[in-house]
């Protein structure tokens, strides 16, 4: 899969490939990531990328000239563009699934205090928010789907166990997980994780995770559709 994201600070985004699995992903030829740099398609030999708003108001925009050019220096027929924004739809494990299964998305991050409407109108695809905030600029919103859209490619993580059991893969947040020690100041992992038992484990591990989500997150609740054996726990 191809990311490219279009930014004032391909530097900042260059970063992500130092690290960890987005790094892999990179190294291992799962990801390919290309950065471009709005400024390149500056308006002049000041590099100038934005101007007054009309109207009048607060700030500076990014001018259309810049950020369509820079569309158009990466777009193929399979490409779909996303502009981080405030204004989106906010982001969710079930967004990023269907990113990853895109063959080229590019991520426009924009600046200032925003951009030329007409880019939103007639060039972007689609907008997304990673939260009910505002941020100075959309590179870390771009950085936060590049980390978790690569842990999803096919073959990235050692197992697809780390993904099936995660919180918000089923609707669910995770269970509680312990490692050694078994006790630690006299705080104790809970028994029945060490009697080896898998079935009695795995209902305990619902149990848990329905237990969690219902006190962290009831809202995850209402949209999900619950099984049986689900139903059943809620009931207790
Ligand atoms: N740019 C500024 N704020 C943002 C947000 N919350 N999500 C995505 N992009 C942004």
């Amino acid at each position: 899969m191809k990311i490219s994201v279009l930014t004032l600070f391909p530097e900042f985004i260059n970063k992500i490939r130092d690290f960890s699995i987005v790094g892999r992903a990179i190294g291992e030829g799962k990801l390919d990531l290309e950065t471009v740099d709005i400024r390149d398609f500056a308006i002049n030999k000041y590099l100038q990328v934005d101007d007054y708003p009309y109207g009048g108001g607060p700030g500076m925009l990014m001018q259309i000239k810049p950020i369509v050019e820079a569309i158009e220096s990466v777009k193929k027929n399979n490409s779909k563009v996303y502009y981080m924004s405030p204004q989106g739809e906010v982001l969710n494990q079930d967004k990023l699934k269907e990113l990853r299964s895109e063959e080229h998305i590019i991520l426009l991050s924009g600046h200032y205090e925003g951009i030329d409407n007409r880019v939103v109108e007639n060039y972007v695809d689609e907008e997304i928010s990673i939260g009910d905030y505002v941020l100075t600029g959309g590179e870390l919103a771009s950085m936060v789907i590049i980390d978790g859209v690569s842990r999803l490619l096919d073959g990235v993580l050692a197992s697809d166990e780390s993904f099936k059991e995660e919180s918000h893969y089923n609707g669910l947040l995770e269970y509680p997980q312990y490692t050694r020690p078994k006790e630690f100041r006299g705080f104790e992992v809970p028994d029945i994780l060490l009697s080896g038992d898998h079935e009695k484990i795995r209902k305990y591990r619902l149990r848990e995770s329905i237990k969690n989500t219902l006190q962290k997150r009831p809202d995850l609740l209402e949209n999900k559709i619950l099984n049986d054996e689900e139903k059943d726990i809620l009931k207790d």
